[in-house]
């Protein structure tokens, strides 16, 4: 897929902007601070309708605005779309083809997205929150109905954790409600970890390639789920949820000591080996650097494996800390492939030779200039 088109008005430090043809490869040059990263993060938040930077949409909005609009023509295998989303302090509002959509959920994946930011590196070394974001945002965007899932599963832990920290020294039916929470936590608690193996699994796949091609064939790099119950490969539902079940019941009792529910997806993570040994825990800088770009890359193959089309890719400021032999390989990567957007402080800080047909914009407090 092709973006054609941008326009964004209020949106972090662009008071409006209507930015057209769009090339194969765009680099966005310019000082520090100047909206560089917003923009690219304009697009990203269209596709998924929030950011990688931040949980709270109100600093998307510019500072004294009451509202947001970011709006895209994205050119896809079956003909042009026109995405809009509205931010605003009472939610967000989708459209496609000016047809106001009911859930995010039908508004997001229809343009796809990968980025590679300075921030990924979290991926890697950062807490199992970071990763569980990771998985979560990268297979809704291909698979809507995760989330739904994971919306429902949000809804029901929330309110299974506020039965149990009511639950010490309450009565029979406590339990009744609690076996009642217990199902539906289970029910949509199975969907989202089966998706989430689903997801390594051909994420590995790829991964392992890249990493290998990126390394000369010195690293072999391994994805594992790690469940906070069962096996990391079991993909079986029926199976998966009688061991949710069982868990659960084990659990209980510290569950209702403690008010909180220990066990679930909210619960697992994610690890990544190099011959073996664990990243997080063993990698060096420069592998954890190789790992999340590997992955990053895998993402775009797995994007066009599953929805028969390219996504595009959002570089921020990733080229300059790559070493040569990396930058190559990446912008191989992507040169035929997909359409690029890249940042950088300046031209001389990255490979510009093989990026001699890009499109260049000037990026200035906020304003645009190609
Ligand atoms: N909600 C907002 N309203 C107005 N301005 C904002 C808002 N949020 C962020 N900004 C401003 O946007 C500016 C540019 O941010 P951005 O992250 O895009 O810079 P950049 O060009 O990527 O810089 P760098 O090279 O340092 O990464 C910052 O000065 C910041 O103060
Ligand atoms: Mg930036």
């Amino acid at each position: 897929m092709y973006v054609n088109h941008l326009r964004v008005e209020h949106y972090r430090n662009y008071e409006s902007l209507d930015l057209g043809e769009f090339g194969h490869v765009n680099l966005l040059i310019g000082r520090n601070a100047q909206g560089k990263t917003n923009l690219l993060e304009s697009l990203l938040v269209l596709a998924l309708t929030k950011s990688h930077r931040t949980t709270k949409d109100k600093e998307l909005i510019a500072f004294g605005s009451d509202h947001a609009v970011v709006s895209a023509q994205v050119e896809k295998k079956y003909g042009a779309v026109n995405l809009e989303l509205r931010l605003s302090p009472q939610g967000k509002r989708a459209k496609i083809n000016g047809l106001e959509q009911r859930k995010l959920s039908d508004f997001i994946g229809t343009l796809n997205v990968v980025m590679f930011a300075p921030e990924d590196l979290e991926i890697v070394k950062g807490t199992p929150g970071i990763r569980r974001r990771f998985l979560d945002m990268e297979i809704g965007q291909v698979q809507p109905s995760y989330l739904f899932h994971l919306q429902q599963y949000q809804k029901v832990l929330m309110q299974r954790n506020n039965l149990l920290k009511q639950a010490w020294g309450a009565g029979p039916e406590m339990g009744v409600m609690l076996e009642i929470w217990n199902e539906q936590l289970a029910e949509h608690g199975v969907k989202i970890i089966k998706k989430r193996k689903q997801f390594i699994r051909k994420l590995q796949k790829w991964a392992e390639q890249i990493h290998q091609g990126i390394t000369g064939g010195l690293e072999k790099l391994e994805l594992t789920y790690l469940p906070s119950f069962g096996e990391a490969d079991e993909e079986d539902e029926a199976v998966l949820m009688q061991q949710f079940m069982i868990k659960l019941s084990q659990m209980k009792d510290q569950e209702i000591r403690r008010g909180m529910t220990l066990s679930g997806p909210h619960r697992d993570d994610l690890a990544f080996y190099i011959n073996g040994n664990e990243a997080q825990v063993y990698g060096s800088q420069g592998q954890q650097r190789t790992t999340a770009l590997s992955l990053k890359l895998a993402e775009i193959e797995l994007i066009h494996e599953e929805i028969g089309e390219y996504p595009i890719l959002l570089l921020d400021d990733v080229l300059s800390e790559l070493d040569p032999y990396r930058q190559t390989q990446l912008i191989e990567t992507f040169q035929s492939k997909v359409q690029t957007f890249i940042t950088a402080t300046g031209i001389e800080s990255i490979n510009a030779s093989r990026l001699q047909d890009a499109s260049i914009f000037h990026v200035q407090e906020g304003k645009i200039n190609s």
